[in-house]
């Protein structure tokens, strides 16, 4: 009953179902029904058998728990008390090759199981989440009526909807969060050159985001909420908030999930994998600090021009689009490995509303998975002339933070994937020689069928 679970338990009473609560210390639950229970059909559980026997059988029972250990400890005291057909739904950011592990368990025991991505923060939670369910089909069934009233609603439907078996809908939410990090990275990274390169204070670069945020192919919640953030004036010393906030981004795992599965797969996720490892370096502030005193630095601005963030938004669209594409790419090969039977258009779907990922742009990234059935998005009929012409600018962006010593990875990532998609030759003959040289590895050949193993140094010398 942390705040996600109590605008959970509010949302979903507001949509007319009755809902019985249970947390482990009792004075959380009393505190939530003092405080935000106003007359809505919730009813306070102070023992976890109470709880379960309050319960209209088959009983739906969501877990809003910390992934991790505590899920397990969970489970193994609830698993016991439920009955046959009884389900289970794991809310929470769990690491999806653990959910296979419980709904194993679960199977073993006769329940269902279902573990449920859920976006949106807590205001999400409260006025309409994205939800990605996975897990038994027939435990989807019992719930679908109440997620699918609970989560936020776009035009063609509410975000919510049956994803697929096993642990596809830990999976979905776990790769929503890789792009969120890859989004949120190049956005940092704009805002970086804008504060360094141009000059400009954080209330200057708010009002950019904020126009940003009017146009079609950038208007998205995490655009709107950093305008908002930059906006915001610390009210004890009158300084934008942003600039007291210590630069040490922290994480729960979700992206580096996302790359580690991406490597497994062997799919690139560069821009994604890059943001991850930003987080990570910039963690060691105190190093960062050390090593900067050793080096001079000479940071130059540059004028400002009108032209600065028509070049700087085309850039950010760009790395957004990558990450994209490299999130359905590697939905697309965990669909084929893991026999999860993804729709892919069905998840741009569900992401147009309720969750961090929501723009705009999801709309034409739906239609594109629904007329290409690729998941390379930028080089779809959709979107390739609209990158080739954008491209430009994204590589004036990183020849600019390169000039000027700004470190700019997730920018950077996101040209050198768009860049090496659209390369005909890669350098990788060179590799494929290498390996064959110092390990008889052999290699392919472009003028005629088979495998080669050179003797190189005897041709060689
Ligand atoms: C969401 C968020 C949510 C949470 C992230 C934060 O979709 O609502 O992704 O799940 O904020 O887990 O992750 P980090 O702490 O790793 O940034």
């Amino acid at each position: 009953m942390a705040v996600m679970g109590q605008n959970l338990a509010l949302n979903i009473a507001r949509k007319g179902f009755p809902v019985a609560v249970f947390n482990r210390t009792a004075a959380k639950t009393q505190e939530f029904f003092e405080t935000r229970v106003k007359g809505e059909s919730i009813y306070p559980a102070y023992d976890l058998r109470e709880f379960v026997f309050s319960l209209e059988r088959p009983r739906k029972i969501l877990l809003m728990v910390k992934a991790g250990e505590a899920v397990d400890e969970f489970l193994n005291a609830l698993f016991p008390l439920l009955d046959e057909g009884d389900l289970v739904i794991d809310g929470g950011n769990s690491f999806f090759r653990d959910t296979d592990r419980r709904i194993a368990e679960a199977e073993r025991r006769g329940l269902l199981y279902l573990g449920m991505g859920i976006s949106g923060g807590e205001h999400g939670a409260l006025h309409g989440p994205s939800l990605m369910p996975g897990g038994h089909r027939e435990g989807y069934a019992l719930v679908q009526d109440i997620l699918e009233k609970a989560a936020a609603q776009v035009e063609d439907g509410p975000c919510c909807t049956y994803l697929g078996p096993g642990s596809c809908g830990h999976f979905v939410k776990m790769v929503h969060n890789g792009i969120e990090y890859a989004f949120m990275g190049a956005i940092a990274e704009v805002y970086d050159l804008l504060r360094k390169i141009f000059g400009l204070r954080a209330p200057e670069i708010a009002r950019i985001f904020a126009h940003w945020n009017t146009l079609p192919h950038l208007n998205s919640y995490l655009v709107d909420i950093t305008a908002r953030v930059l906006a915001y004036e610390d009210p004890e010393t009158k300084t934008p908030l942003v600039d007291l906030i210590l630069d040490a981004a922290e994480q729960k795992g979700t992206g580096k999930w996302t790359s580690q599965v991406a490597l497994d797969l062997g799919i690139p996720t560069p821009t994604i994998t890059q943001s991850v490892v930003a987080r990570s370096l910039s963690s060691f502030k105190n190093e960062r600090l050390q090593i900067a005193s050793r080096f001079s630095i000479s940071q130059k601005t540059l004028p400002w021009s009108e032209e600065v963030p028509l070049f700087l938004s085309d850039a950010l669209y760009l790395a957004e689009l990558a990450a994209f594409s490299e999130g359905f790419h590697l939905l697309q090969e965990a669909s084929r490995v893991f026999a999860y039977h993804l729709n892919l258009p069905e998840i741009a779907r569900i992401w147009k509303g309720g969750c961090i990922l929501k723009a705009l742009l999801l709309g034409r990234i739906q239609s594109a998975l629904t007329l290409h059935d690729a998941p390379l998005l930028f080089a779809t009929e959709e979107f390739r002339s609209e990158v080739q012409e954008k491209l430009p600018a994204l590589r004036k962006v990183c020849a600019l933070s390169a000039e000027h010593g700004i470190p700019v990875p997730v920018l950077s990532a996101a040209l050198a994937y768009l860049d090496a998609w659209r390369s005909e030759k890669l350098p990788a003959n060179l590799i494929q020689a290498q390996r064959d040289y110092f390990g008889a590895h052999t290699y392919r050949r472009i003028d005629r069928e088979g495998t080669f193993h050179t003797e190189w140094e005897v041709t060689a010398g």
